[in-house]
């Protein structure tokens, strides 16, 4: 079967930008508690004419722009979610209509929770496989702001809005390998519009625990796998929910700090968005190189994990 490489990013954020002193406005808490606790200083929320749809087809089409494709030559559209702007049409069936994809492939939402673009890649890559396409176009986007409890200060300071998109190519000349997994529990939770509660509620110390075990699994797991090390790695993309959790990890696998890519600073934990938007940002800050090899991990709600190695081919105007 073959495997994928990266060959464009594109991301797309809400105007609001929102300061931990703002929040420290609504709720009993303050910048030094979410800074030191977290790494968190600032996130976005979406406001009137904004939502995870309007972010996703911006995402998206700055993705093909950037791989210099039309909607006709993509193969698949899958977007990971779990707040989309409704349950039906999927954010992907309504990506498909604003770009004018073709209406002969596969387009689908996915829900993994912060796992979910990893997720989504993968079965993104089991379609172009048996589908016999060529290009996927995966999106990870959030409106999680439309479903924090503004008055719990566990978790609202953590959350973000955002979208992240990558244009995936199916190939056998690099590298690619992916493992997932996933144990039923409701440390994460989170109902759907319209049920109660449906503001997210979450286990934060048992999540922490999980997170800093799944993250050097799924790293070693992914090595194993391809007789690689961490050597061999350029960048490691974790998900971007709290920079203690990815420090815990550098330390926990004597592993090089440099190596590790961290934006939560400035997002927050944006769930299915936060791998994509990470790597787009490599890309923005010219990061990337044609051929490096990226190690992807995602942990979160379900609960679910993955990691997952992919090539960066590079924007085909960047490496032309
Ligand atoms: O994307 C999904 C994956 N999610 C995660 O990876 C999240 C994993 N968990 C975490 O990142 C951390 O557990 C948190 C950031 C959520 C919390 O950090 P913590 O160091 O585990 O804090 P804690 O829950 O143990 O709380 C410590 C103290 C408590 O006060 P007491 O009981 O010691 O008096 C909390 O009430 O901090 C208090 N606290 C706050 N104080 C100021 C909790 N939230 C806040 C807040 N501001 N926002």
């Amino acid at each position: 079967m073959n495997g994928l490489q990266l060959i464009s990013t594109g991301s797309a954020l809400p105007r609001r930008s929102v300061s931990n002193e703002e929040l420290a406005q609504m709720v009993d808490t303050d910048d030094a508690w979410i800074t030191s606790r977290t790494g968190i200083q600032q996130r976005y929320f979406c406001s009137e004419g904004e939502s995870a749809v309007s972010l996703a087809i911006a995402a998206a089409s700055e993705a093909l722009r950037n791989a210099q494709l039309t909607p006709q030559e993509v193969d698949c559209c899958i977007c990971a979610t779990v707040s989309g702007d409704f349950a039906t049409p999927s954010v992907a069936c309504m990506v498909q209509a604003a770009l004018g994809l073709r209406e002969d492939i596969p387009v689908l939402d996915v829900n993994a929770a912060c796992t979910g673009f990893l997720y989504a890649a993968s079965v993104a890559r089991g379609l172009l496989c048996g589908n016999g396409g060529r290009y996927a176009l995966v999106i990870g986007c959030e409106q999680l702001s439309r479903i924090l409890d503004m008055t719990d200060r566990t978790t609202c300071i953590l959350f973000g809005d955002g979208a992240g998109a990558g244009v995936l190519e199916s190939t056998q000349e690099s590298l690619y390998a992916d493992l997932l997994g996933a144990r039923g529990s409701q440390a994460i939770c989170a109902a759907g519009p319209g049920s109660q509660p449906s503001h997210i509620q979450m286990e934060g110390r048992a999540v922490f625990r999980f997170a800093v075990e799944a993250i050097p699994r799924c790293i070693e797991g992914i090595l194993a796998k391809t007789g690689l090390t961490l050597d061999d790695i350029d960048w490691v993309v974790c998900h971007q929910a709290n920079e203690r959790i990815i420090d815990h990890c550098i330390k926990k696998l004597s592993a090089p700090a440099e190596k590790f890519y961290k934006n939560m600073s400035r997002y927050g934990n944006t769930s299915a968005a936060s791998i994509p938007l990470a790597l787009d940002g490599l890309r923005q800050s010219g990061q990337l190189r044609p051929g490096m090899r990226l190690l992807c991990v995602g942990f979160g709600g379900g609960l679910t994990w993955a990691g997952t190695l992919l090539t960066w081919k590079g924007d085909s105007h960047e490496t032309a």
